[in-house]
């Protein structure tokens, strides 16, 4: 994945909340282009590999069980500076400390349940799209 896209999940909270809708909206209107996108259930197991870089952190265990426990949405967005620019829209990952408008400010429920993923990197974008979409999915 080029510097000019980033992976989105749209966590448990937020989807079971009904809030899907009005967060892909702030994203498309901020510019994003959604070049793949599916609603899906993580496993335990995938979740923990998932955040498998956060596996020594005290909160793995509950992350990796909130993570499995309802329906997510997956999707790789495009735009220039997709990373810097999407982490900038959702705001801090505590929604404490989360910037008035963002996306975590509006809908995150904690500093777990914080409504969205965003990617860090371009290298863990790529990653990250790529451990849910394969070639013959991402078609655009
Ligand atoms: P995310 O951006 O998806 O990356 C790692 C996730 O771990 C983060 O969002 C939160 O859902 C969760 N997380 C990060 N820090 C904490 C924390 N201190 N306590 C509980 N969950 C956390």
């Amino acid at each position: 994945m080029a510097n000019n896209r980033t992976f989105t999940m749209i966590k448990p909270d937020a989807f079971e909340a009904g809030n899907s809708g009005a967060i892909l909206k702030m994203i498309e209107e901020a510019g994003f282009k959604i070049v793949a996108m599916k609603a899906t259930q993580l496993t335990p197991v995938l979740a923990g590999k998932f955040y498998e870089v956060h596996k020594e952190r005290p909160f793995y265990a509950d992350l990796c069980k909130y993570m499995s426990s309802g329906p997510i949405i997956a999707a790789i967005l495009e735009k220039d500076n997709a990373v810097e620019d999407f982490r900038a829209l959702i705001g801090a990952t505590n929604p404490a400390n989360a910037a008035e408008g963002t996306i975590r400010k509006i809908f995150a429920k904690s500093i777990e349940a914080n409504a969205v993923h965003g990617s860090d990197s371009d290298e863990n974008a790529a990653i990250e799209g790529n451990f849910y979409f394969s070639q013959t999915e991402r078609v655009l």
